[in-house]
């Protein structure tokens, strides 16, 4: 099987005396929907970013598809860019242009694509995220439930062969919720990588195929399959979940 993503003994500090991770070793297999559950505080947001080559390791390696993330001599960072899509926990961080249809826009015409091809793409999407209302509206002044939209739009515009989601269904209503798995299982059977950071138990229930806990020592405390690990109590008591 192919591994897309290989982790192996990463430790990540922001300053010596707070450990975000410590070290986590794991892979990500080609197509599969993995699940990263913990606590407040357990490094989820901090796993995500190191995955997406934002931050280092400060101990350990991050491989994708073999080539360590951020080595000079052999990773090609705009490759990268191109194959894997972030969704950060904070929309506030993620969107920083005038309009809603600029920030769909960016990715796409910063990829090359002409500019009516972006056009009728943008359209095509603000239709299928049900957002054509907000083209013209400032990003940073609409609700926490439309920005995610927006975030969630503006990456998977370039459909991503790799999507990392931090919090993907945060502040989403009901229908949003059900209306972004559908989404995202579309993706998947076209054959898209999902790495997923939540508190939301329902959708690991609902959608994953591997889960890995993460506790509140920065450490894996469990890795293994949704049926496992989400019915076994003592240990999501132990890692906060429930
Ligand atoms: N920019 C930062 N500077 C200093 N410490 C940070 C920073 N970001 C996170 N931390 C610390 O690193 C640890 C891991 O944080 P992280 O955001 O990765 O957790 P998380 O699992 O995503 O939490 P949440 O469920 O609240 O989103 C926490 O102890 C946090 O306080
Ligand atoms: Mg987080």
């Amino acid at each position: 099987m192919d591994k897309v993503f290989e982790l192996k003994n990463v430790s990540y500090f922001y300053t010596p005396k707070v450990p975000a991770l410590i070290d986590i070793s794991f892979d990500v297999k080609l197509k599969e929907k993995l699940f990263i559950l913990g606590a407040n505080g357990s490094g989820k947001s901090t796993l995500l970013k190191l995955m997406d080559g934002l931050i280092y390791p400060h101990e350990g390696q991050i491989r994708f598809f073999g080539k360590v993330i951020g080595d000079k001599r052999t990773f090609d960072e705009y490759e990268f860019r191109r194959r894997v899509g972030f969704v950060f926990q904070d929309s506030d961080v993620q969107l920083f242009n005038t309009t809603v249809f600029d920030e769909i826009a960016f990715a796409p015409l910063q990829m090359g694509m002409k500019k009516e091809e972006v056009e009728k793409l943008v359209n095509e999407i603000l239709i299928s995220f049900g957002i054509e209302k907000l083209k013209d509206r400032p990003p940073h002044r609409l609700s926490g439930g439309e920005k995610k939209k927006v975030a969630l739009a503006s990456v998977m515009v370039i459909d991503p062969e790799v999507l990392l989601l931090d919090e993907p269904t945060n502040g989403l209503d009901p229908r949003s919720k059900k209306w972004l798995l559908s989404k995202l299982e579309e993706l998947n059977q076209k054959g898209a990588t999902l790495v997923i950071a939540t508190h939301d138990l329902e959708m690991a229930k609902k959608f994953s195929d591997r889960i890995i806990i993460l506790n509140e020592e920065h450490k894996i405390e469990a890795i293994g399959y949704p049926e496992e690990i989400l019915n076994d109590e003592k240990l999501l008591l132990k890692a906060n979940l429930i």
